[in-house]
């Protein structure tokens, strides 16, 4: 059909209506091609293409049929054709409103289905973390000693040559200097040495420094020695160093603190004994054994043999301990005569690594989950 054989291109005349009842049919024709193009208009594009085909004001449908059929008719026939028009034009204009609200509404509806959060997809699983074993076996180590009037203190890890020696009666040149063989800061020429502190004893110093006796402290903290990493040592490693003085504090005190201690970590069945040692702080010097936790004592492994972790000694190596040297006294202004007290300096690590049964150091640093993982 082409353009001129449109009904609306022509006269009412030409198309032979004569009668108000013909125009009334003409008319609903029309409306009813309206409605169906309507229905097609489903996209923006499409409903702009049925507004300009309807209410365009050249050739639009509406402006054909007033030019067409309203304007030549008989005088007759205008006012049926008059009120038709009306009723097609207000049909029309409604309808094409009507539809220009559907689809701009379709079309959020559909940016709001694309944004929408879809609550059924599993949502993005974060692993929860957990203490690392040090740090837990430190807090269970200061509940204990919390449990006997112990309180907690913390000190530098950079420390002077005279608090990490000196004041600690390792005087230079001393040999136990060659155990403690350690990282030494680069300082401008003529200023103070300093250096990563090799034990927290100094940490005794700065406590006793600050406060007078009583002294019930313990010190947990980092340390470093400049030793090769094997599956014992590492250049840093942790400590509690303990300090207790008072004006009458005797060597069963300390012994008897010391084994509650051990007791409570390892378990009531776990014996104790300390063996003659040395250390430049503290006179006398012990080191603290405790009964070996995997044989329980016997020196005989489960499976028969030798118990490969005591050797057969029935005994475990935990520490070094002892009474307070008198000389250390002197560096804090404590009277010597006066005052009393022991010492004590605990290898985290290594108490960790028997407790856990775990044979290499350094899994400790290496932060490999799947080793973490096995003490949440
Ligand atoms: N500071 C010593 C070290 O790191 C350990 C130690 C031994 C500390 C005996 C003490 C003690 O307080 O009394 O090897």
């Amino acid at each position: 059909m082409s353009n001129s054989d449109l009904k609306q291109m022509q006269t009412l005349a030409a198309l032979g209506v004569t009668s108000a009842a013909q125009v009334k049919s003409l008319f609903g024709e029309l409306r009813a091609q309206f409605d169906a193009q309507t229905a097609k208009a489903s996209d923006e594009d499409l409903w702009k293409a049925l507004r300009d085909g309807w209410l365009g004001r050249k050739s639009g449908v509406l402006t054909l049929v007033t030019d067409n059929w309203l304007k030549p008719s008989s005088p007759e026939l205008k006012r049926a054709v008059g009120a038709s028009l009306n009723e097609l034009r207000t049909h029309v204009n409604a309808h094409i409103e009507a539809r220009r609200v559907a689809i701009e509404a379709g079309t959020e509806m559909a940016a709001a289905a694309k944004e929408r959060v879809d609550l059924s997809l599993p949502g993005v699983i974060r692993p929860i973390g957990s203490h690392h074993l040090i740090r837990e076996v430190f807090q269970e180590i200061e509940d204990i000693f919390f449990s006997i009037g112990f309180s907690v203190v913390e000190g530098p890890e950079i420390e002077t040559p005279y608090y990490n020696f000196e004041a600690l009666n390792i005087p230079e040149h001393h040999p136990v200097r060659d155990d403690m063989d350690t990282f030494y800061l680069d300082v401008p020429k003529g200023e103070p040495g300093l250096l990563l502190r090799t034990h927290t004893s100094p940490v005794q110093i700065h406590t006793m420094e600050r406060r007078d006796p009583p002294v019930r402290v313990i010190v947990p903290g980092k340390v470093y020695r400049r030793d090769n990493p094997d599956a014992t040592h590492s250049f840093m490693f942790h400590q509690i160093e303990g300090l207790a003085v008072d004006c009458d504090i005797t060597f069963c005190d300390f012994t008897g603190t010391i084994d509650y201690f051990v007791k409570q970590f390892f378990g009531e069945g776990v014996k104790t004994r300390f063996r003659p040692s040395y250390f430049p702080f503290t006179e006398p010097s012990v080191e603290f054994d405790a009964s070996c936790v995997f044989c329980g004592g016997s020196g005989t492994a489960r499976t028969g043999g030798t118990c490969g972790k005591c050797k057969g000694a029935g005994w475990i190596e935990l520490f070094g301990a002892g009474m307070v040297d008198p000389t250390v006294y002197g560096f804090v202004n404590y009277h010597p005569a006066k005052v009393s007290g022991f010492a004590f300096g605990i290898g985290i690590d290594r108490l960790a690594m028997l407790k856990y049964g775990i044979d290499d150091i350094q899994v400790f640093f290496q932060n490999d989950v799947r080793f973490l993982e096995q003490f949440p």
